[in-house]
């Protein structure tokens, strides 16, 4: 009964379908909203450099964990674990997942709403200075509003409602394989503009000078959670992609493709914002607005910037979109699958309840701006919760379970697929890492980050 449930599962068609996907789901408003701001809020250059070894040493390893696990079961995130360790409670890090997904889509789509609005405010004239002010008011103006936020919070739910009910290979691949070329193009001009703007070194001293006193263990902890953002990593995202993924797909070479292009991405991101910054006299450190306030300054003063400024929003939106469906799928996989729901009665709900709880994340700056969850609005806290404290911990009992829980002789075969390729050192020092070196690293940066221990 199951395994024919499993046959029938729809899989990516291709391998550049895969990493299509897999990139699609790493790249969207962690690169480009995200990555900028948090880096600005953490000093810059050193928080960079701690952001980089921790995508390198942890988040790569958790995200090849969860590819295999997925694809060796070839299950939804809860599934994967009962079916590798049915008489162990290890189906909770499943859970958990699925919860986080909630999370997680709740602030993401206040944000995604914000960046569709903004394609319409750009085509329309409305965002036509470089002037600090003006670029700031017109920002307030539209989070601290009431109807407009959310509108635009529920078109985005309806939108990749409507693409989650078109099926994985179709929704998913169509839209994702179109739009990196054209976003990494349109980064790059921005760049370009960003450099040459008179007092751009600044902000490339302030991108690329580390200075080492800025490191703090939050400051450690806030890099660490960006690197499980960015990758998807943490919550079962790659367990239920990497169930899509064929067996022949070399899946370490594919995560170090998927974790080198989106660091590209981001550092290309964090280079059309900063000199900007400085050149037209913001301050690095102004928090999630950061990408909104700077973006229009940057175009404005270019030739054709009204043009740019609207293809820029649209294919952030399209790359927030393809994120976003590999969050939804997470929840969608695992109540299709464990609870045989139709695809449609669970993209529905799942989008329902993460329109109410959303909707909190969205008011945020206007109604619910004086209620606070442990000190934070509930915008702030679904961002912190997830980050900083449920992704670390869903990628410390991932990395246990693979080097602890799974035979490792059947990580080797899955990693090899079945022996066909060569990648035994490789396999060696991952399991090593996984056993040791990920949970040890990021146990001790959460319980450092969160104040519960001091060094
Ligand atoms: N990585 C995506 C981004 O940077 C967000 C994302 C998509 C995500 N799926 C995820 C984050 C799963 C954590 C887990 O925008």
């Amino acid at each position: 009964m199951k395994q024919e449930m499993y046959a029938k599962r729809e899989g990516f068609s291709s391998s550049i379908g895969v990493i299509a996907a897999v990139l699609g789901s790493a790249v969207g408003l962690g690169n480009i909203w995200k990555f900028p701001y948090v880096t600005g809020a953490n000093g810059g250059a050193a928080f960079i450099l701690v952001y980089l070894l921790c995508v390198a040493l942890v988040g790569l390893p958790v995200m090849l964990s969860e590819l295999l696990i997925g694809r060796h079961t070839k299950a939804n995130a809860v599934g994967a674990f009962k079916a590798l360790q049915p008489r162990r409670p290890w189906f909770l890090v499943g859970g958990a997942g699925v919860l986080s997904a909630f999370l997680i889509m709740a602030f993401y789509t206040t944000v995604a709403g914000w960046v569709y609005a903004y394609i319409f405010k750009a085509a329309g004239g409305m965002l036509v200075s470089t002037k600090p002010e003006d670029t700031s008011l017109a920002f307030k103006t539209l989070i601290s509003g009431v109807a407009e936020p959310l509108f635009w919070q529920m078109f985005v739910l309806i939108v990749i409602g409507a693409i989650i009910m078109a099926g994985v290979t179709k929704g998913i691949e169509r839209v994702t394989k179109l739009l990196m070329p054209l976003l990494f193009l349109l980064l790059l001009i921005i760049d370009i503009r960003s450099l040459t703007l008179p007092g751009a070194g600044v902000g490339l001293s302030f991108l690329f000078k580390p200075d080492f006193s800025k490191i703090t263990v939050s400051v450690i902890l806030a890099a660490l959670g960006l690197a499980f953002f960015k990758l998807s990593v943490g919550m079962g995202a790659m367990i239920t992609y990497g169930s899509y993924v064929d067996k022949n797909e070399n899946l370490p070479k594919m995560a170090i493709k998927v974790a080198l292009a989106d660091t590209l991405v981001s550092l290309m991101a964090g280079i059309a914002i900063f000199p900007a910054v400085f050149a037209f006299g913001f301050k690095p450190d102004a928090g999630p607005k950061l990408l909104f306030i700077i973006i229009p300054t940057v175009f404005n003063s270019m030739p054709l910037g009204r043009l740019f400024m609207v293809l820029f929003f649209l294919l952030t939106a399209i790359a927030a979109t393809g994120a976003m469906l590999s969050l939804l799928e997470v929840p969608i996989a695992y109540l299709t699958e464990q609870y045989q729901w139709t695809r449609r009665k669970a993209t529905l709900l799942t989008i329902l309840g993460i329109g109410l709880l959303g909707s909190t994340a969205t008011l945020s700056n206007s109604l619910f701006a004086k209620v606070t969850v442990f000190g934070k609005t509930f915008f702030d806290f679904f961002d912190f919760a997830t980050s900083n404290v449920l992704l670390p911990l869903g990628g410390i009992f991932i990395a246990l379970f693979v080097g602890w829980q799974w035979n490792h002789t059947k990580v080797k075969l899955e990693m090899s697929n079945g022996g066909q390729l060569t990648n035994e050192r490789l396999a060696d020092a991952f399991i090593f890492l996984v056993k040791f070196i990920v949970p040890v690293a990021i146990a001790l940066v959460l319980l450092a980050g969160l104040n519960i221990i001091h060094f």
